[in-house]
């Protein structure tokens, strides 16, 4: 069968189909003799699950709140009682002068990626043809297919400030960063995924400069970011203007099986969206805004966010790096400074086979990573780095994470070994 361009766009072979679908045959199977440390699901954390639990029972025994759960559409901004209490709860714990018009909710935010994307990268009524701009590689794999023009994503080389315990940083490297009249927007996901990176409060306001002086947006990816669900270890601190688009998710809470992703900006791109949720799906779903909809009336997110779920992944990456120290002595790697979210990315600088067929030997041994080159999206090919990295999800249980680690660390050391025997 004969698909359109845009056909042919969406099922050609992404990397985030290649991961998702990673994901589901695991899941089909059992997750039986696979370590899962290649996805982004969030771990279970039980303190957060009783919550919703609670939550939803007492939904459904309230007639009302059930049919509000289950029974209407929402307006294509989404529901209207959840983007009031939200609008209300980030003004008055952060002074973001917005209201209800600001936000608008849709089915999870990499929906949401696609259509910003879109709306400021793409062909104009003029002419121009506009690029997304990505100021920091690596960046997260799932924009890397989103975008219905060819080369729709520029990206920089980023500056590696090495650090010691065998980590190291990537920073942007403005002196290299060209905002051009041909870049509509850009986008950085803070806490990045896949490095756990968090770009620091001036790299941001840097960014953000850039963006205003060239009246283009800035698009904050704020997956894993303050105040909800607050993955960040280090310090960093929630900004939004109107110049700015930050998108939120209910995901990394750990709700990622409701879809809900969160937009704020200002009411132009908020209409916008709103739009086109109503083209594509009538309304975003309900689900997620009315379970969640009581923590944010309350103000609990911020707290849950701050007292449970980030203590819990702080807690286990620290424990995914003391292994890290232990089974990888004497191999040369490196890791990201685990700055936030839930990933290890390792660099195997010099490392003799690729990270793709790496990641396929590790498969083989019931291990699912992420091979980093699908992480660098607009960067040209030609950097060796883009095939010396792995990224590592450490947000399942901590007896899989070990044994992960170790058999990583084995096939590491089995590559650099085989090299050596060879020469
Ligand atoms: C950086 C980043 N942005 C966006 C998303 C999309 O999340 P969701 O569509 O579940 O809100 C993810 C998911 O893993 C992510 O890691």
């Amino acid at each position: 069968m004969k698909f359109s361009l845009f056909g042919d766009q969406l099922t050609c072979n992404a990397g985030i189909l290649s991961l998702m679908d990673d994901l589901g045959s695991a899941k089909a199977a059992g997750g039986e003799n696979m370590i899962m440390m290649g996805g982004g699901n969030p771990g279970v954390v039980p303190e957060f699950q009783d919550i919703m639990r609670d939550r939803l029972r007492n939904i459904c025994d309230d007639r009302s709140e059930f049919h509000r759960l289950i029974g209407a559409y929402d307006p294509p901004q989404g529901e209207a009682g959840f983007v009031s209490s939200l609008a209300k709860l980030l003004k008055n714990e952060f002074g973001w002068q917005i209201g209800p018009e600001n936000i608008c909710l849709t089915n999870g935010s990499q929906t949401a990626f696609f259509m910003l994307f879109n709306l400021f990268g793409g062909r104009f009524e003029d002419g121009t043809v506009k690029k997304i701009c990505l100021p920091l590689a690596p960046e997260y794999i799932g924009y890397a297919d989103l975008g219905l023009e060819n080369d729709f994503f520029v990206s920089t080389r980023p500056r590696i400030e090495y650090l010691e315990d065998n980590q190291f940083k990537y920073h942007i490297d403005f002196d290299e960063l060209e905002i051009g009249p041909d870049i509509g927007a850009i986008c950085v996901s803070r806490p990045t995924n896949p490095t756990g990176n968090v770009v620091t409060d001036d790299e941001l306001e840097q960014l953000n400069c850039l963006a205003k002086k060239h009246n283009i947006p800035l698009i904050v990816d704020n997956a894993y970011g303050v105040p909800f669900p607050a993955m960040v270890y280090e310090d960093a601190n929630p900004s939004w203007n109107e110049n700015m688009v930050v998108c939120f998710s209910l995901s990394k809470l750990g709700l990622p099986a409701v879809r809900t992703g969160i937009i704020v900006a200002r009411p132009e791109i908020t209409r916008a969206l709103a739009s086109i949720n109503a083209i594509v799906s009538l309304s975003p779903g309900s689900f997620g805004a009315v379970l969640s909809q009581e923590m944010v009336e309350s103000g609990e997110i911020i707290e849950i966010s701050k007292k449970v779920i980030k203590p819990f992944y702080k807690e286990k990456m620290e424990r995914a790096c003391e292994i890290v120290k232990r089974e990888f002595a004497g191999v040369p790697c490196r890791i990201h400074k685990p700055e936030g979210a839930m990933f290890l990315w390792f660099w195997f600088e010099g490392m003799p086979i690729s990270s793709l067929e790496l990641y396929q030997r590790l498969k083989k041994r019931g291990v699912l990573v992420v091979s980093g080159h699908y992480f660098f999206p607009g960067l040209p090919a030609g950097w060796r780095h883009q095939d010396e990295c792995i990224r590592v999800t450490y947000s399942q249980n901590d007896d899989d994470v070990a044994r992960g680690l170790a058999i990583i660390a084995e096939e590491v050391k089995k590559a650099y070994q085989d090299i050596d025997v060879e020469a």
